[in-house]
């Protein structure tokens, strides 16, 4: 199997490569700058460095919020082809705190008290109302970099006006007191692998590592780990790294990283974390290309209480699409089912599985 890393080329990138290779027969490092797609003429051209991009059975994407709409285009792209851990919404989700907050809020995840207001003036009308400290926050923003805090409405008042002035958008949230610790969790499918605790500097806030903040290994009860694999879930992502304050009304989440860095957490857990991605790759890509897709067809069939004797049972693979709470399917689907306009059609359903017949 042949996988693709694109991505920046970090450090915790080239070890997940490294990692990758013990796994897939070959792998290749793909610079996400030098990537360019194409849209239009009823197709969509991925172009690496000119020419068209190999095909490959799983591509791990990521980069920074420079880049989430290429990365969004590469994804999109691709997602029929190949196994991605990475929706591609998720990293227009993912790298806004803003989207981040509104997907938690639709799966009901914990987080702190979030306020958008559509002005400065509106802001400060915000800003009248809440409890102090209050801490203001860049959408994108990170490594600790785009988060401020302020103990008063003066304070917080003349922040806005600079952030007004520099046209930057800002999102205001509760502050949560947990003496400068959070805590990192890192999410691949539906587990937690690694959990460390990072303890910012002192008269520091953010205990991001960047920002001085020191990690060591933590260990999650289980509602934590609940809450850290739902909100993996909530952003479309199958590998990220969730942070968490654990304040007075328990563990509250504050952002999604799809490209975390592995050093931190590698070094306060111990735990190999690239290896865990790369064997995780491997995985759900061989489950994904296995030649004889009829019997899990079949399978799910016989789990619904349903016989067939129907050989041609067809498997399509795909991403759910759904607009105003109804499921819309790919037009392939009907292309071979065959359904015509107001057609009588019984519908079973249980839980992770549809199965529609015409009557
Ligand atoms: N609402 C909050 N209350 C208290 N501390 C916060 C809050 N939000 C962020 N912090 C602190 O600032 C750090 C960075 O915030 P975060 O939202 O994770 O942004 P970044 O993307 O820059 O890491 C957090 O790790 C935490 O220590
Ligand atoms: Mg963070």
């Amino acid at each position: 199997m042949r996988a693709a890393l694109i991505s920046l080329g970090s450090k915790s990138s080239q070890w997940t490569i490294e990692e990758m290779k013990k796994y897939f027969q070959t792998v290749d490092s793909i610079n996400l700058k030098e990537i360019e797609v194409n849209l239009g003429g009823g197709e969509v051209k991925v172009l690496y460095q000119g020419k068209a991009m190999s095909k490959y059975d799983c591509v791990y994407a990521k980069g920074s919020f420079r880049y989430a709409p290429l990365l969004q285009s590469i994804t999109g792209s691709l997602f029929h082809t190949c196994y991605m851990p990475i929706k591609p919404e998720a990293f227009t989700i993912g790298h806004d705190k803003l989207l981040t907050h509104l997907a938690l809020q639709h799966y009901k995840i914990p987080m702190p008290t979030t306020y958008v207001a559509s002005s400065v003036e509106g802001a400060k009308k915000v800003l009248e109302k809440v409890n102090y400290p209050i801490t203001l926050k860049f959408p994108q923003g990170t490594q600790g970099k785009g988060v401020m805090f302020a103990d008063s409405f003066s304070s917080a008042s003349s922040m806005l006006d600079a952030l007004e002035s520099l046209r930057q958008p800002f999102l205001m949230q509760e502050y949560v007191e947990t003496s400068g610790v959070d805590i990192r969790v890192i999410v691949i499918g539906d587990k937690v692998v690694a959990a460390m605790k990072r303890k910012a500097v002192v008269g520091e806030k953010r205990a991001n590592i960047h920002a001085g903040g020191k990690g060591e290994s933590y260990l999650l009860d289980a509602n934590t780990k609940k809450i850290a694999v739902d909100t993996a879930k909530s952003i479309g992502a199958e590998i990220c790294a969730v942070d968490i304050l654990e304040g007075v009304k328990g563990p509250q989440v504050i952002e999604a990283n799809l490209s975390p860095g592995l050093q931190g957490i590698t070094a306060a857990t111990g735990i190999n974390v690239a290896d865990k991605i790369a064997k995780y790759l491997y995985e759900r890509t061989k489950k994904r290309t296995e030649k004889d897709k009829n019997t899990e067809a079949t399978k799910i069939f016989e789990d619904l209480g349903i016989t067939t004797t129907e050989k041609n049972v067809q498997q399509i693979i795909t991403n759910l699409d759904i607009r105003s709470n109804k499921i819309v399917l790919p037009k392939v689907v009907n292309d071979i089912a065959k359904f015509n306009e107001k057609e009588d059609i019984v519908i079973k359903v249980n839980k992770g599985k549809i199965f529609i017949e015409k009557m």
